[in-house]
């Protein structure tokens, strides 16, 4: 189990690269990152080359996983993955949520919720995706947005769900936009999201993990991993490139407490 000072930066690669492109850089990404260990890492890959994953990447430092899973077990969904079949690949991560989703396929909070609680069953870990679009907080109403999506799942399946669990802050206006929130927004938002969760129970969340996505990069990732309320990063465009990926995990050990 993780503790809450390693920090945990997850690569997020969309709908990118190829079988070419994967058996080289899980390769370069593993040789690279072999001695950084105060820090977990994880890429999350489209499902065809979760299996070069698991070949590449077992016995590393390095987890892997998808960016999205079926909200059944098993049946007549045509074109879906289960849980089930992500596990086949050892995979640890799943995201769920991302609003690239939500605005393509019309994910709806329930979805996100019932998602969310097959992935904790089936014993890896969600990385959910919250934030809000630039309207709502030019509106000033972004705090309350992303409570309403919290709370799908907490009165679902209650607030203790999130044990174990990861919750990417990803305003949407700063993802792939170059303009990532700044330290002072990320740390309020960041806060708020672990206040919110453990307002209503007498024992805290255990090993809940808040990172911020949105544009970050070489250049924002030390000061954004620095704050005390963010634990690590998801990181889009920037993990594409090994180089940036390798020195953004490197940003966040150095500001591991040990
Ligand atoms: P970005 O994407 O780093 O390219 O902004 C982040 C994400 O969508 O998870």
């Amino acid at each position: 189990m993780t503790t809450r000072k390693e920090k945990i930066i997850i690569g997020n690669l969309k709908m990118n690269g190829s079988l070419d492109f994967y058996s080289s850089y899980f390769n370069d990404v593993k040789e690279n990152l072999k001695n950084l260990n105060n820090v977990l890492i994880g890429l999350c890959v489209p499902y065809p080359y979760l299996f070069k994953a698991e070949e590449i990447l077992k016995n590393s430092n390095i987890g892997w996983g998808s960016q999205n899973v079926a909200k059944f077990l098993s049946g007549a969904y045509t074109g879906e993955v289960s849980a089930g079949m992500l596990k086949d690949f050892l995979s640890l991560y799943v995201i769920v949520g991302h609003s690239e989703r939500n605005t393509a396929y019309c994910e709806s909070d329930e979805n996100i919720a019932d998602k969310f609680k097959i992935i904790k069953d089936q014993g890896m870990m969600p990385i959910l995706c919250v934030g809000e679009t630039l309207i709502e907080r030019e509106a000033g109403i972004m705090e309350t947005v992303v409570e309403s999506q919290l709370k799908a799942i907490i009165e679902r399946y209650g607030a203790k769900t999130f044990d174990d669990t990861i919750i990417a802050y990803e305003p949407i206006w700063a993802i792939g936009s170059d303009m990532a929130a700044t330290p002072a927004q990320t740390n309020k938002m960041c806060k708020f999201i672990r206040n919110k969760i453990n307002k209503n129970i007498t024992n805290e969340v255990k090993n809940l993990k808040i990172i911020y996505g949105g544009s970050v990069n070489t250049k924002n990732a030390l000061q954004l991993f620095a704050l005390e309320s963010v634990d690590g990063g998801l990181i889009g465009r920037a993990s594409l490139d090994v180089s940036e990926f390798v020195s953004i995990c490197k940003a966040a050990t150095s500001v591991t407490k040990k």
